[in-house]
C-alpha cells in the first residue's frame, strides 16, 4: 500500500486516549471530573480559531427552560451564547474529539450517550450564572456536562469561577477557575453549579452529551 492509500484508510484523528481514561476514573469515582489546564493545546487552538469566525451579531442571549416554555431571564443567567455547527473544520474537529470523548466512555462505562451539543458563552463583566442543574430527573436527556474554558491569565480576583456542588445539600462547592485549557465534565442530573461574576469578559464553551429518548 502506498503512502496515499494508506493515509486514506487511517481515522482521520487519532486522539490521545489518556485524557478520556482519566476522565472515566474519576467519573466512577466522583461522578465529576476537572481537568486544570489539560484540554489538548491544538483542541484550545481550534476552539480559539473557531470563535475568532464568529461575529458579535451570531452571539443571542441564552435562555432557561425547555423549547417550549423558553425565556430569557437575566435575573438567572447573564451570558451570550452561540451554538457550535461544524460549519468550520475548527468547529469540526471540537466536534470530533468530543465524540470520541463519547464513543470511549460509551465503550468503558455504557452509559449509552447519543449526541452532543456545544455553545460558546460569553458572559460581560458583571454577568453570571445562579445556581441551577443541566437537568432535571426525568425530564430531560441530558446526561453529561462538559464544560471548557478559553481565558488567558486569568486570576483569582477577577472572580468568574465555576462553582460545582457536590449534591443540593452541599452549599460549599469547589472552585474551578476559567483558565485557558482547563476543563470540567459531571452528570448533569447530579451537580448544582453556579457562575459567578467577574470583572473581566468571561469565555466558555459548554455542551452536553444526550442519550436517546
Ligand atoms: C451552563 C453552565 C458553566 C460555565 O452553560 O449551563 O453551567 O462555567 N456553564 O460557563
Ligand atoms: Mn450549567
Amino acid at each position: 500500500m502506498n503512502k496515499e492509500s494508506l493515509a486514506s484508510h487511517l481515522p482521520l484523528h487519532v486522539f490521545d486516549e489518556a485524557i478520556f481514561e482519566n476522565i472515566v476514573d474519576d467519573l466512577v469515582n466522583k461522578g465529576y471530573s476537572i481537568q486544570l489546564n489539560n484540554l489538548p493545546a491544538f483542541i484550545v487552538d481550534a476552539l480559539l480559531r473557531c470563535q475568532a469566525t464568529i461575529s458579535e451579531e451570531e452571539y443571542k442571549t441564552a435562555g432557561i427552560g425547555r423549547a417550549d416554555d423558553f425565556q430569557h431571564a437575566t435575573e438567572v443567567r447573564g451570558d451570550e451564547i452561540c451554538w457550535i455547527t461544524g460549519s468550520t473544520e475548527e468547529g469540526k474537529l471540537w466536534l470530533s474529539w468530543c465524540e470520541a470523548l463519547q464513543k470511549y466512555i460509551n465503550r468503558t462505562l455504557f452509559m449509552g450517550l447519543f449526541s452532543f451539543e456545544s455553545h460558546f458563552a460569553c458572559y460581560e463583566p458583571g454577568k453570571f450564572y445562579k445556581r441551577h442543574v443541566d437537568a432535571f430527573r426525568g425530564q430531560s436527556n441530558r446526561v453529561l456536562s462538559l464544560v471548557a474554558y478559553l481565558n488567558n491569565n486569568w486570576s483569582e480576583e477577577e472572580g468568574g469561577a465555576l462553582k460545582l456542588y457536590i449534591d443540593e445539600n452541599d452549599n460549599e462547592g469547589v472552585t474551578v477557575m476559567p483558565q485557558m485549557g482547563t476543563f470540567v465534565v459531571f452528570l448533569s442530573e447530579q451537580f448544582p453549579h453556579e457562575v459567578l461574576p467577574s470583572t473581566r469578559e468571561r469565555h466558555s464553551v459548554a455542551g452536553w452529551y444526550r442519550v436517546n429518548g
